[in-house]
């Protein structure tokens, strides 16, 4: 998770707007907005159970420092959550993947996977990806992108064939509020199960979401490994087999990416 000094900065970034459209939903406060920076950054400034969603982001944020296209008709929304101090909280990430893809599955959506730590995918196209903020302590900022009617590869011509939106995968395209509500439900959901069992009862769960396993290479800071992908353990450390069938386990911070090949 990125820290507060990491990104300070851009805090700043957003100047001050037309007031957001607060609404309730679920157990959260969410704040609407037209156009920010990132989602991300709005949210946090926020307690817990506060969300942020706008229709474009300028400055949307990816993993590994990357621009992330937010053109409209995406949901870009960002998700207050309150986080422990105990080791099970380091798997955040796995579980918001995992609350991500329940509800989109409970939208009818087929085929869903997810590739280590927690893009969304289907038919290896991208159709969702998460970015986990850390800003203060006992706070995590889970960031949600979504693509939904949106085109980001005419945004960006190397997403082409790279990217899935739901427009393409459901009968009738959902309204951004419809997926909005379904995301953060079952995201409160999840963290509650965390935050009472650990990992423990979301373990399997995250697991059947990888698909079939599948060749990978690991960048262990410079050090490259090669093998298998299969899962993640109670501890949620990612297994990897290599040539030889012998098993390696990585704390996420131990892997800075993970490429299929
Ligand atoms: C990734 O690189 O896969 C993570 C993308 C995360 C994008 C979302 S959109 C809402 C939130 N605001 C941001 O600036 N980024 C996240």
């Amino acid at each position: 998770m990125k820290t507060l000094a990491t990104i300070a900065p851009a805090l700043c970034a957003d100047p001050e707007g037309p007031e957001p459209r607060i609404t309730s939903v679920d157990g959260w406060t969410l704040r609407e907005y037209d156009v920010v920076s990132s989602t991300n950054l709005l949210a946090a400034k926020l307690s817990a159970w506060n969300a942020v969603c706008a229709r474009t982001q300028t400055a949307g944020r990816g993993r590994f420092q990357r621009n992330w296209v937010s053109d409209e008709g995406g949901l870009w929304l960002s998700a207050v959550l309150p986080i422990g101090t105990e080791p099970h909280w380091r798997t955040l990430p796995l579980a918001v993947g995992l609350a991500v893809c329940d509800a989109l599955r409970a939208m009818g959506v087929q085929q869903l996977r997810m590739r280590w730590p927690n893009d969304v995918l289907v038919n290896d196209r991208k159709l969702a990806g998460l970015l986990i903020d850390q800003f203060a302590p006992e706070l995590a900022v889970a960031g949600i992108g979504i693509n939904v009617s949106n085109q980001p590869e005419t945004r960006d011509a190397a997403l082409h064939k790279q990217t899935a939106r739901l427009a393409g995968l459901l009968p009738v395209t959902p309204a951004l509020s419809e997926v909005a509500a379904a995301v953060l439900r079952s995201l409160h959901c999840i963290v509650e199960e965390l935050r009472n069992g650990g990992l423990g009862s979301l373990h399997s769960r995250i697991n059947l979401l990888w698909g079939p396993p599948r060749r990978v290479e690991l960048d262990l800071d410079g050090d490259i490994r090669r093998g298998v992908f299969t899962g993640v353990d109670q501890g949620g450390r990612l297994i990897l087999s290599d040539d030889s069938g012998r098993l390696f386990s990585y704390h996420s911070h131990q892997v800075r990416h993970l490429k299929e090949i």
